[in-house]
């Protein structure tokens, strides 16, 4: 149907065949390009540029290659290069500035860097190397330099068992099959987020882990592109744009991490209540339905924090509509009310794509058409998809007046008197979604699929075919004027036939002049930036939580995100943890998770009891599925609730632990989340892992990852370990464990010997309530005794903090010490409690200091190794605890 109405709508505008493309894709081989000579190489302090002139016959594999190009490297600082190579004569599409800060200043001391840029001159290929070892961490002579108005490509030699992560969002294995891989970057709609397919998001940045240290690479494009693992190298074949690459030097990979978050900005801060539980679900009735759900999770005593409502809340699923009769504004008031009087939080979605329906009285379309920010054909009339209201209009986020419009309309429909009150907003549907181009080739089909068909309006013109060709070959930035930017002559291996498929016309022009082809995958971010500009002015001088689907490089600057449609099955459960690992710990959006249960098909009680409790350690945590699943909010079995219960309860005493280190993400980049190579990065065991991880840099997360089992195979590295539970030490051997008898009810966690936890004493109904209570500090010391922690606090929703708690714990030979700044007035809140673990010899007794501090007596269990002392110690100053 797609296919159809894709080829039937547009494809006359194009000058090549489907059947003549296919021929000319099989036959094209890159191989046999001729490459470049670099000349005229000029170098200056830490820079080096030349012109890459093409070394013998064309070889147009794709298009016809550029004669001359620009190389330009820079030193941008120790630990990082950039290599840029575009057209020496014509400017092409870049990923823009308002999109991406490209790093400003001229280059640093080229002999203080940690990796060297160095080239051989013909054909060109260029190489970065560490500069202690000469170890060669990318090399471009593994194949010809090709580079043709709609195909770039660029290949760099592998080592034959290359640990290669990222280069999503998939769900392929965390790490990537280095010998057959396509990762292939176009956002797409993706329900059922299939393994092996193009996902909602673009992030084109990967790790590679040797143990001799690891490296990133990040090619600034946002253009399509396969990225091929196989063959001992791997390949970059991109649709336009140019080749902007950022090399990382590490040399460890959370250095790594720190360095990409500096390049491509820390993730944005989040209120504390974000962390809190959420449910969801498509297919919320009514107002009743929503109200009872509320009630439903107190009379259950499982804690929830925040109640979202689907796309069902709005009038015929116009966005920024509410439905008067299904969700009246006076009762979504009573139940906003509920939740506010009860430190509970409402979040609603919001799509992009605006309901085409004029003289409807439809302000958010009236208003759009007026500002005239919609996306247009050449000639002036609306560009018209079908999502859920039937035909519809795309905001153009490149349009001057875009992001002031949808401010606005924010403004006016989350007016928390007159409209509808949200603490936080979910966008969807931004890749953007679009089911089919209006009118459809099957309009029946598009209607069933948009589920509530509005009766249709006069079809804009069709006679699109003239006004391409006259509106591509005029484009200032269009990457050339005989582009075909509907079936370029590559065929990237989207999981769709065609590029526009499912999605926005790729031929459309923004109002900026850049087209749809190059700034596709840019739909999502900018709908996230405007969003999340639209909830600070809602919510002024308070962080956000917006939730988004579709990512691209940066995202996490302003918006977290969910996973997307994943099934309820245990493939999906078992990938959601590297999806999660993926977002939070390469592409640095931390405050992500899957929903929960999962959204398509009917879950079980026993997925869903390990789901709750796995989901308990995802930074964001939301039950959510799909409208025609059975229900599956954890009350509705006994072990779910059982299980949902005891994670959340886990997951709230840990808030401020992962809090602080959501706080340090946002300070230097450092993951909340790391697969287990993070913290044994000389391990090669744990290269593979990505079933178990770290919450946080000190507690292990090993859930049970097979249907009906319970029992789990883990593996744990040669270090110190702590059960969570019994906080009996458990030595690791670089071996594999076999846990037995871990119910449904269950997960195992182990606490990293080094690592001090702090924690709340006991949980709480809601986060605000969880905020009064005491702090109980773990210490959990390594083989050589020592132990070392944070604790950061502020007011949990500010934008900007002027009094906050940052807390240094160090933990060596019996004492705990905790020192830094201790500005937050937390009240009453103290400390109430201190545990050491792995104490094998009884204390003779212990000390405290501190202003005000006191020791209330402690107590040693052989059996566990732990002392616990119980102690009141304020939060207002330093403080140490010994034991003598
Ligand atoms: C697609 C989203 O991925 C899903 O979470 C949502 O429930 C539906 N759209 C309906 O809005």
């Amino acid at each position: 149907m797609f296919k159809a109405a894709a080829l039937g709508v547009l494809c006359l505008s194009t000058f090549a065949t489907a059947s003549s493309q296919l021929v000319e894709r099989q036959s094209a081989n890159p191989d046999s390009c001729p490459g470049y000579t670099a000349k005229n190489v000029k170098t200056g302090k830490g820079t080096l540029s030349a012109d890459l002139v093409l070394a013998g016959t064309a070889c147009n594999v794709y298009g016809s290659d550029i004669q001359n190009l620009k190389l330009a490297v820079t030193y941008e600082d120790e630990t990082r290069i950039h290599v840029k190579i575009t057209d020496a004569k014509n400017k092409r599409y870049e990923v823009p500035d308002s999109i991406f800060k490209r790093p400003s200043g001229s280059g640093v001391d080229d002999k203080k860097a940690d990796i060297k840029f160095n080239y051989k001159s013909s054909p060109f290929s260029f190489t970065i190397t560490r500069a202690k070892t000469g170890e060669v961490l990318f090399d471009s002579s593994a194949g010809a330099l090709v580079f043709e108005p709609q195909y770039l490509r660029l290949k760099t030699k592998l080592p034959s068992q290359a640990n290669i992560y990222g280069l999503g969002e998939h769900t392929d294995s965390f790490r990537l099959n280095p010998t057959n891989t396509t990762r292939t970057l176009w956002n797409r709609d993706a329900y059922g987020v299939a393994q092996g397919s193009n996902l909602y998001g673009s992030h084109p940045i990967y790790f590679e882990q040797r143990t001799s240290g690891t490296h990133g690479v990040l090619l600034m494009n946002s253009d399509g592109m396969d990225i091929n693992l196989r063959d001992g190298s791997l390949e970059y074949n991109v649709i336009g744009g140019i080749f902007d690459f950022y090399f990382l030097s590490g040399p460890s990979p959370v250095q790594v991490a720190q360095q990409y978050a500096t390049l491509v900005g820390k993730p944005a801060e989040v209120p504390y209540w974000g962390f809190g539980f959420h449910q969801c679900r498509y297919g919320y009735r009514d107002y009743v339905d929503v109200a009872n759900v509320i009630t439903n999770y107190s009379a259950a005593g499982i804690p929830l924090e925040t109640m979202w409502t689907d796309i069902d809340y709005m009038y015929k699923r116009w966005t920024f509509t509410n439905d008067p009769e299904y969700f009246p504004t006076a009762k979504m008031h009573q139940i906003t009310d509920y939740l506010h009087n009860h430190n509970q939080q409402y979040i609603v979605m919001i799509d992009p794509a605006v309901a085409y329906q004029p003289n409807q009285n439809y302000g958010a379309f009236d208003r759009g058409v007026q500002d005239g920010v919609f996306l247009k054909f050449p000639n002036g009339t609306l560009f018209q998809g079908v999502v859920w209201p039937g035909p519809t209009v795309f905001p153009d986020w490149f349009h001057p007046k875009a992001a002031q419009y949808w401010t606005g309309e924010m403004q006016r429909f989350f007016d928390p008197k007159t409209g509808i009150d949200i603490d936080g907003l979910w966008i969807d549907m931004n890749e953007a979604a679009n089911f089919c181009d209006f009118p459809c080739a099957d309009p029946a089909g598009a209607a069933a699929a948009a589920g509530n068909p509005p009766a249709r309006p006069a079809p804009p013109p069709a006679n699109g075919t003239q006004i391409f060709q006259k509106r591509q070959t005029s484009s200032a930035n269009s990457t050339s004027s005989t582009v075909n930017l509907l079936n370029p002559p590559y065929a990237i291996h989207n999981a769709l036939d065609q590029l526009s498929q499912h999605t926005i016309r790729t031929d459309l022009i923004h109002a900026n002049g850049l087209n749809e082809y190059d700034t596709h995958n840019l739909y999502g971010f900018m709908m996230s930036m405007n969003s999340q500009k639209g909830m600070e002015a809602r919510r002024p001088g308070k962080r956000t939580l917006v939730i988004t689907r579709s990512t691209f490089v940066g995202a996490g600057t302003k918006v977290g995100k969910w996973l997307g449609d994943n099934l309820s099955t245990w493939d999906h459960y078992r990938w959601s943890i590297s999806g999660q690992l993926g977002m939070a710990s390469i592409y640095q959006i931390p405050m992500v998770g899957s929903d929960i249960c999962g959204f398509g098909g009917n879950t079980t009680e026993t997925l869903c009891a390990r789901w709750a409790m796995l989901g308990a350690f995802s930074p964001f945590m939301r039950n959510h599925n799909g409208d025609t699943s059975i229900s599956q909010e954890f009350y509705r079995w006994p072990t779910v609730a059982e299980a949902a219960k005891k994670a959340i309860a886990i997951r709230y005493q840990l808030l401020d632990y992962i809090y602080t280190h959501f706080h340090r993400q946002n300070t230097d980049g450092t993951p909340l989340l790391g697969p287990m190579w993070f913290q044994y990065p000389t391990d090669q065991n744990t290269y593979p892992i990505d079933l178990q991880f770290f919450y946080g840099d000190s507690l292990l997360v090993s859930p049970v990852t097979q249907e009906n089992s319970t029992s789990v195979d883990i593996y744990l590295p040669k270090d110190t370990f702590y059960d969570y539970f019994t906080l009996a030490p458990v030595q690791g051997a670089g071996a594999k464990v076999s846990l037995t008898n871990v119910n449904f009810t269950d997960i195992p966690l182990h606490i990293r010997g080094g690592g001090i936890l702090p924690m709340r004493v006991e949980s709480a109904m809601t986060t605000t309530a969880l905020r009064q209570k005491d702090f109980q500090i773990v210490v959990a010391p390594n083989a050589s005794g020592t132990a070392s922690g944070y604790l950061y606090i502020d007011d949990g929703v500010s934008l900007s903090q002027t009094k906050t708690t940052d807390i240094t714990f160090q933990y060596a030979k019996g004492t705990l010490k905790a020192s830094g700044k201790f500005d937050y007035n937390v009240g009453s809140v103290k400390v109430a409690k201190v545990i050491f673990l792995g104490i094998k010899s009884q204390p003779k007794g212990v000390s405290v200091s501190g202003s005000g501090a006191k020791s209330k007596g402690f107590k040693w269990d052989a059996a566990t190794s732990t002392v616990t002392v119980n102690v009141e110690i304020s939060l207002e100053g330093a403080f140490s605890v010994t034991l003598k």
